[in-house]
């Protein structure tokens, strides 16, 4: 599958995805995008540094997974919440470090909310911060201040009043001079605030291109499931534990090595949609009702739209969004039958469901190994023939789902869910900053 397809349709779609935690904020990551995009090619950027910055924008609060996270970024001077300021930069950082293909994104975000008159401070143990990360920064607080119920060119005098204010203590001078020499330009702002601005983006970036094979779509799939896991104490390892029990019963079914892989990346991406969801269904300490189980039913709807968006993801695609379709027409949200529900779906439908039953949720504890294959063998319009593969390898899939959460867990949860300080001390400790 080394189909060549421009980087832009992957992370525009993951960009899209985070958009979908807040409703309010539609479009905030391309807008920061164009602007960054702008000022970066006012200050004469290279090719390969406009990319990255490109990428960097449409990915910038990926680390700012919860609501409340996001709330202390609203306020122009972002009020008394520094911790929260620098520590999304460095979990975004974290969540895309391990791709090749975002690695000078990641370093990017990093600090991207660093003030000018801080970049020399100890406390951010580095020696020098990318001028990159200055343009997204005043990208950023831009946008933060646009009302986008008033004329555009009506708020430029405002908006130029503000930044200016802040020249060399918030902003580094040479950027807010580059932003300067845009801002007389109506054209600038009408861009900013056009509906069109996904075409813009990819117009500009069209001519960068990646390769589609499985490891680069394991390093895609790797970003997505750590924005979603992230988000919920209570799924924070359940993509890992979907994605190798998927992998390994569809390895036992027979499935080529190659399509093994592609079930692993589908089993990380499955709840892609969940990001539309707020934290207050998903955390909900007791049943749903029926409003809010309608709202539940939307995720699989968003995971499908996401992965379509990607060319070449036809399988992928399906194998995520129809975990919660069912053999006789009943589930979500396309209410497929069994024609059309491929081995791949039904082999990731059973894995999704055993792996929630051995999670501890809000609302209950973590069922035993043998409670949950008992639930699975009695629930219909599950395929037949994929219970049974569970149910006579339980042992061994059962292992592997653990090891695998355990070692996600270990590995990035605690590090990701705590504050600025002790993010910062694990990550040194790790060897992640030198
Ligand atoms: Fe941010
Ligand atoms: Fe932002
Ligand atoms: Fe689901």
């Amino acid at each position: 599958m080394d189909l060549q397809i421009p980087i832009i349709n992957m992370v525009l779609s993951l960009s899209g995805a985070i958009d979908l935690i807040d409703r309010s904020l539609t479009n905030h990551h391309k807008r920061v995008t164009y602007i960054a995009f702008s000022i970066a090619k006012q200050l004469n950027f290279s090719d390969r540094e406009l990319k990255d910055i490109v990428l960097a924008s449409l990915l910038h609060d990926c680390g700012a997974v919860n609501v409340s996270e996001r709330n202390s970024l609203f306020e122009f001077d972002y009020g008394n919440s520094s911790i929260q300021r620098h520590s999304h930069g460095y979990k975004g950082w974290f969540i895309l470090s391990d791709s090749e293909e975002l690695k000078a994104a990641a370093e990017i975000i990093k600090f991207h909310h660093v003030f000018w008159e801080e970049q020399d401070e100890g406390y951010l143990h580095t020696d020098e911060i990318p001028i990159a990360s200055h343009v997204l920064h005043l990208a950023d607080r831009i946008d933060i201040l646009i009302n986008r119920n008033k004329e555009i060119l009506d708020q430029r005098k405002f908006i130029l009043n503000q930044v200016e204010r802040c020249k060399g203590t918030m902003f580094m001078p040479e950027v807010v001079e580059a932003f300067e020499a845009l801002a007389p330009k109506p054209y600038f702002w009408f861009d900013i605030v056009n509906p069109y601005i996904d075409e813009l983006i990819k117009n500009e970036m069209s001519s960068y291109l990646v390769t589609l094979n499985n490891k680069n779509l394991l390093e895609f799939a790797n970003v997505a499931h750590r924005i979603i896991d992230f988000r919920s104490k209570f799924t924070a390892t359940h993509s890992i534990g979907v994605a190798t029990s998927a992998s390994s019963l569809a390895s036992k079914l027979g499935f080529s090595k190659e399509d093994c892989e592609l079930m692993h990346c589908a089993g990380l991406m499955h709840d892609l949609g969940k990001l539309a969801i707020s934290e207050r269904i998903l955390e909900k300490p007791g049943p749903l009702d029926k409003h809010e189980y309608n709202i539940i039913k939307t995720h699989t709807y968003h995971t499908y739209r996401i992965i379509d968006s990607i060319p070449g993801l036809g399988k992928v695609r399906n194998w995520a969004a129809f975990h919660h379709e069912k053999l006789d027409g009943s589930g979500y949200p396309f209410r497929l039958k069994a024609d059309e529900l491929d081995l791949g779906s039904r082999i990731l439908a059973i894995s999704d469901m055993f792996t929630a039953l051995t999670e501890e949720r809000p609302y209950r504890r973590a069922l035993s190994v043998n409670a949950a294959i008992d639930i699975i063998m009695n629930t219909k319009g599950l395929d037949p023939d994929v219970k049974d593969c569970l149910y006579k390898n339980l042992e061994e899939i059962n292992e592997i789902r653990r090891v695998s959460q355990e070692n996600i867990f270990l590995s990035c949860h605690e590090v990701l869910n705590s504050q600025y300080d002790f993010a910062y001390s694990q990550l040194k400790l790790s060897g992640q900053i030198k």
